[in-house]
């Protein structure tokens, strides 16, 4: 029977004890570390427990380690020390990996043992390995995904309870789909995190998230929802890989979508990806991207796919591991929502209008919707574009956010039309 050596019995860990507990498995917790392990011991129960590392990271009869405390120091000392005595990893942190993948997945192939993460990457829907084994094969062309529950549920119930962005985000906090402090879940770095990792698979190179075009969702008003509604669009936080000749395109941004798009009905916490192979076509999985049991069964899975002896071709193929640049999206076309806070007075927008033609930049439509009175304070107008450069977009912002009767330009979102 494999024994496993679990460090951090927070909301996942609990949940892959209980789940343990209640099926037969052919392995065994036999060992826990955890810093509040004490005030736990009602649910370690006779498995031993601690707040050394030294516990698991000692016992040579432990072959399996499962990291679930998050954080990055001290998981990654564990991790480190697990791979140089020849233990295999699971861990469900996606921060850790991003940052320090390439290190840890070079040791660990050095090694000989292996780095299940199944559950870091859109919580309990199979995507690693459905990307390791069966689409291994694959040319992906392009990847969409909703990779984050948090900002999904936030953009889902600004839409559906008419709400203002603060409102949603405390609901969300007090259902437990938000940490206390969002921040890496709002900015998009979250979803980034993950995507690095997918478009690792799918490029067999190693992308740093750091080199992703991010932006979250803080910027976001009820208003940009309800003009979006109004037009028979939707706001999500969409993941992209795209892989244009030869080059890699990688963007985490509120993005609008149009009926019909794969991931129009993806709504609340849930997680969807969909990609698009050049011999299978296209695929889709949607399912809870987070939650004690769904994470801790992704967790069992993997340690399922370790206990029965399988082979990932992730560390089995042995390709040369190396840095994969990502092009600039900044090159890359698009239509554009924009949103500016201008001033409610004449010739407002001729001036926008001479920027944006100064930059090659062609207006589909206008909207504003402002008292017949004039106001004295800044009010929304709404753009669309037709398609063009972001560059150019981004530049036109630049020039617009320095004219007098424009305070401000707070949101632009491209328009996919995938
Ligand atoms: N929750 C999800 O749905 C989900 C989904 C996908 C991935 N993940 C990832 O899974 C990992 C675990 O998440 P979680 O939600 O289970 O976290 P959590 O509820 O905060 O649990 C973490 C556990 O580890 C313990 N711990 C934290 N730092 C420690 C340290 N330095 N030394 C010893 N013990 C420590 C905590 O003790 P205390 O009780 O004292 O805090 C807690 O018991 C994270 O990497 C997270 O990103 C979570």
């Amino acid at each position: 029977m494999l024994k496993v050596g679990l460090f951090g019995l927070g909301t996942v860990g609990q949940g892959l004890l209980e789940i343990s507990r209640n099926s037969k498995l052919p392995f065994e917790i036999v060992a826990i570390v955890d810093r509040s392990y004490k005030k736990k011991s009602k649910i370690t129960g006779n498995i031993a427990a601690s707040d050394n590392p030294s516990l698991i990271l000692d016992d040579n009869d432990i072959d399996l380690v499962v990291e679930l405390m998050g954080g990055i120091d001290l998981p990654l000392f564990i991790i480190r020390e697990a791979l140089d005595k020849k233990k295999n990893v699971i861990t469900a942190n996606k921060f850790l990996l991003a940052e320090h993948g390439f290190a840890l997945f070079t040791k660990a192939q050095d090694n000989g043992v292996k780095i299940g993460f199944e559950a870091a990457v859109a919580g309990a829907i199979p995507v690693i390995r459905n990307l390791e084994n069966i689409f291994w094969y694959e040319d992906i062309s392009l990847l969409e995904g909703i990779l984050n529950g948090t900002t999904n549920y936030i953009l889902t119930k600004m839409r559906t309870e008419k709400k203002e962005y603060e409102y949603a985000l405390k609901d969300a906090q007090k259902l437990g789909f938000a940490e206390a402090d969002p921040t890496l879940d709002v900015s998009g770095m979250d979803a980034a995190h993950k995507l690095a990792l997918l478009a690792s698979h799918i490029t067999k190179s190693w992308i740093e998230y750091k080199s992703i075009y991010v932006r979250g969702i803080e910027n976001i008003r009820l208003n940009d929802i309800l003009w979006t509604e109004k037009a028979g669009y939707r706001i999500r936080l969409i993941s992209r890989c795209q892989r244009i000749d030869g080059k890699v395109y990688l963007s985490v941004e509120p993005s609008i979508i149009l009926p019909g798009h794969y991931l129009w009905d993806v709504e609340n916490e849930n997680n969807a990806i969909v990609f698009q192979g050049m011999y299978s076509g296209i695929h889709m999985f949607v399912g809870k991207g987070a939650g004690s049991l769904p994470t801790a069964y992704s967790v069992l899975s993997d340690i399922m796919h370790i206990t029965q002896g399988n082979h990932n071709p992730y560390l089995m193929h042995n390709f040369v591991w190396r840095y994969n640049h990502p092009g600039s999206v900044e090159d890359k076309e698009s239509a554009f929502y924009m949103r500016l806070l201008v001033m409610d007075e004449p010739g407002v927008l001729a001036d926008i209008a001479k920027v944006l033609s100064e930059h090659s930049i062609s207006i589909a439509s206008v909207h504003q919707d402002a008292p017949i009175q004039i106001s004295d304070h800044p009010v929304d107008l709404i753009l669309i574009t037709h398609k063009c450069l972001r560059k150019s977009l981004q530049t036109s912002i630049t020039a617009l956010e320095k004219l007098n009767s424009v305070k401000s330009v707070p949101v632009f979102l491209p328009i996919d039309e995938n």
